[in-house]
């Protein structure tokens, strides 16, 4: 592997899935992680990250004792070359300018740019530099603000880049890092197919003869490690999918379809008459969630002794959310307690105390998407929109009835289909469509109506965090206006939301 030590850069975790998108797996460790954690990664290769330190900051973050002694190529990004130069006797300096953006390389040359040909541009982001050279290092690339923007000593084989060859703003970064995985003499081996076998063997080693228990949401994590786990042990895997009646048009059919065919032993439970009736009458939106919360672990327990006894619960937990990173860890995922769900449940109770098989601990969303692809998954659940654990519930503003249930599954069926009858859903991140509490007067031939607003919202987004209106043409949300008001005749006013996250979020409750 290629052992990525993190020192506060942003862009940390894009380091690692370029390697992985070049086929090395590559693992992201803290930056103060010891000599032995990380020869247990067994490493052909470190990269130091970037960071917000300066190198003369009394905290700077360093490498442990012995770690830059590793007989492996060492390469620096940003603050990791401004250390390694520092470190091996090297000058870093403030620089007078701040240096932000896309900046052209005057010159490279070198191992590390070998086969790259014209103009390169490189994203930066630092203020400190690299005024003088360590001995046994020399310059391989230049900008015109930083005449040290690329460095490198082949004996040693440290290599540092003062730009992020990760981001996409550096187009030819790629074909750098690919450069350095050859230098460090790589295996690419990390492929969907390696990826699969790997982690069948891997459940069959912890699982053994031991039942296993996973709750399906429909989305891609838990569908995919359906496919995975009856792939690994058959029967021995009861999939539950608990229709909460807060689902999309249609969706329970389309999980069911999707992996029983893939020999998935798959539990579908109708749960909706408990879900409403506890939900009858209450508006809040905290306290819908909690309640919709509370239904689907009872449901999910009742489930639970029906078909057990299980000996381990599987979950869809993803790399993302265990990288051990400088910041320490994102979330504390150690042992039964920490239960994730679609559903946000808190716990399950002491007696279905299980063992936790998370098998894509190890995995960014986009691997998950390509080992789906191999096992046969759909790609209308492969690519889907992200969609909320409390589903419609939280969509519905107000007190959810089943009759504005009913209005908002045909709303939002109209305009998913539309966005995909259109080619436009794979341009959106997230759309969605919202039944307002509004009633207002409108008219409908020579009859006054009297009926509800449905907002539309589709957003652009990386990472759900912040997120952009998407900019739909106006032919098409006037398609769906129209579909909407004409099919669905509780409707009589569509809006489109045209707010940002922030301020806004991307759901509305
Ligand atoms: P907001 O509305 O906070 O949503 O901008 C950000 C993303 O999170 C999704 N979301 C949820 N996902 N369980 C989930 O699994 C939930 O309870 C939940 N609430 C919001 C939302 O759909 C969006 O993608």
């Amino acid at each position: 592997s290629i052992v990525i030590l993190d020192f506060g850069s942003q862009y940390t975790r894009l380091i690692a899935r370029r390697f992985r998108e070049l086929g090395t797996y590559s693992v992201i460790l803290p930056g103060s992680a010891s000599l032995e954690r990380i020869e247990q990664e067994r490493p052909v290769g470190l990269v130091l990250s970037g960071g917000p330190s300066s190198v003369y900051d009394a905290a700077a973050p360093r490498p442990a004792e012995g770690v830059l002694d590793l007989d492996v190529p060492i390469l620096g990004v940003c603050y990791g070359m401004q250390y390694l130069a520092h470190q091996a006797g090297g000058e870093v300096k403030r620089a007078g300018k701040r240096e932000y953006g896309k900046a052209d390389l005057t010159r490279y040359g070198g191992q590390l740019f070998e086969g790259i040909q014209g103009e390169f541009v490189a994203w930066m982001s630092h203020s400190d530099s690299v005024t003088q050279l360590p001995q046994g290092y020399e310059v391989v690339a230049a900008t015109e603000d930083t005449p040290v923007t690329a460095i490198e000593n082949p004996q040693t084989r440290r290599y540092g880049v003062q730009f992020h060859p990760e981001v996409v703003h550096t187009p030819k970064g790629g074909q750098l890092l690919a450069n350095f995985l050859d230098i460090c003499g790589a295996a690419r081996d990390w492929t969907a197919e390696h990826i699969v076998e790997e982690l069948i063997e891997g459940v069959r080693q912890q699982v053994g003869e031991g039942r296993v228990l996973l709750a399906i949401s429909g989305g891609v994590d838990s569908s995919t490690l359906g496919l995975l786990l009856a792939r690994a042990i058959g029967e021995k895997l009861t999939a539950v999918f608990i229709d909460h009646g807060l689902l999309r048009l249609g969706e329970r059919e389309q999980v069911e379809a999707a992996l029983r065919p893939l020999g998935v032993h798959l539990v579908t439970v109708d749960a909706t008459a408990e879900f409403l009736g506890a939900l009858s009458g209450v508006s809040d939106p905290e306290e819908k969630r909690k309640i919709i919360g509370r239904e689907f672990i009872r449901a999910f327990e009742r489930e639970a002794r029906e078909y057990g006894p299980f000996d381990f619960l599987a979950q869809g937990t993803l790399y993302p959310d265990v990288i051990e990173s400088a910041g320490g860890l994102s979330s504390d995922k150690s042992g039964a307690a920490n239960i994730k769900s679609h559903h946000n449940v808190g716990g399950l109770p002491d007696d279905l105390a299980f063992q936790l098989v998370e098998p894509f601990r190890t995995l960014f969303k986009d691997e998950v998407r390509e080992i789906a692809a191999l096992l046969g998954l759909p790609d209308a659940v492969r690519m889907r929109h992200p969609f909320p654990g409390p589903g419609l519930g939280i969509r519905i503003l107000g007190e959810i009835t089943p009759q504005k249930l009913d209005i908002l599954k045909r709303v939002d069926d109209i305009f998913i289909s539309g966005l995909r009858e259109f080619g436009l859903y794979d341009s959106c991140s997230q759309a969605l469509a919202v039944l307002t509490p509004i009633q207002s007067v409108g008219v409908m031939g020579d009859e006054r109506t009297y009926s509800y607003t449905v907002a539309l919202r589709a957003v652009t987004t990386g990472d759900f965090m912040t997120a952009e209106w998407a900019r739909l043409p106006y032919d098409f949300l006037a398609t769906m206006s129209s579909r909407i008001v004409n099919q669905v005749h509780e409707v009589n006013r569509v809006v489109y939301d045209i707010t940002g996250k922030p301020p806004a979020t991307i759901e509305w409750e």
